[in-house]
């Protein structure tokens, strides 16, 4: 594993040499540092911190302050991953305030790009972060933030018309300047003709083994999640052994992702 630091130019070489991304979500230093260790490429601060720290129902109720706070504790310990920290709910509904917002995730938080779910009605947003000098990170397929509109956590893009807009919204938020795709939760055939159809990588989450990458929820992947965790992610502290340590179970997590045993055809959703 080299020591340089992760950029968007080093996604772009992992992806152009089909060497799958590997990433997980993280929001303090302690983890920051082991999973930076265990050569982890890309931590995402992501909002899911308002449901396994916060114990939230969902992700609605996580502020500015809060994200920034976090992405500061990840981005101070974590010096050579690339920190992708997420604009929590309503903090992008304007393209002035999704400037402000990257700013404070940037300048005070470290981070070094910020992610943002929608579609092509964000492509002016992105191109004026882009312009600003802030790298956009995309979502699409399942948007958390937008649960009560979606209906529930259900897998995105099944029929034709919605495999069809999430295709054309992510060929409109490369074309607007974004750097990354995270695709949550769509069926796995999509993902990968996404992954090869558009330049950017593309992570998956539930998305199938032929994306550009992975992501998991840090707490999912520790199997630390109360109830029951989505079927597309995997316990690795349970795979590992208990008592081997969470160091071990993110090696295993790492070299599944490179070697693309994970997520295997129990975690793929069709
Ligand atoms: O908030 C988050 O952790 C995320 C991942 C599920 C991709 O957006």
């Amino acid at each position: 594993m080299s020591n340089a630091t992760i950029t968007t130019a080093s996604l772009m070489a992992l992806k152009q040499r089909r060497e799958p991304i590997a990433c997980l979500t993280c929001y303090d230093a302690a983890f920051a540092q082991l999973l930076e260790r265990a050569g982890v490429e890309v931590l995402l601060v992501g909002d899911s911190l308002g449901m396994v720290i916060q114990g939230r129902p969902t992700t609605l109720g996580v502020t500015l302050d809060q994200m920034v706070y976090h992405t500061g504790c990840v981005s101070r310990a974590a010096t050579r991953c690339l920190v992708i920290a997420d604009m929590p709910f309503m903090s992008y509904a304007t393209t002035e305030r999704a400037v402000e917002t990257a700013a404070r995730l940037m300048g005070e938080g470290g981070a070094a790009m910020v992610k943002l779910e929608g579609g092509a009605w964000l492509a002016e947003t992105v191109a004026q972060l882009a312009r600003s000098g802030a790298p956009v990170c995309a979502h699409l397929g399942l948007l958390p933030q937008s649960v009560h509109q979606l209906g529930g956590y259900r897998v995105q893009g099944r029929d034709p018309e919605g495999a069809e807009r999430i295709r054309s919204d992510a060929l409109a938020l490369q074309e607007a300047g974004a750097s990354l795709l995270v695709l949550e939760c769509v069926p796995s055939a999509l993902a990968e003709s996404l992954a090869q159809t558009l330049q950017i990588p593309v992570i998956g989450i539930g998305a199938g083994n032929r994306c550009d990458g992975q992501v998991l929820v840090l707490h999912d992947m520790l199997g630390l999640t109360p109830g029951r965790a989505p079927r597309f992610s995997k316990d690795f502290v349970a795979e590992v052994g208990a008592g081997t340590g969470f160091a071990a179970a993110v090696e295993a997590y790492l070299s599944a992702v490179k070697d693309r045993s994970f997520p295997a055809s129990e975690q793929t959703l069709a």
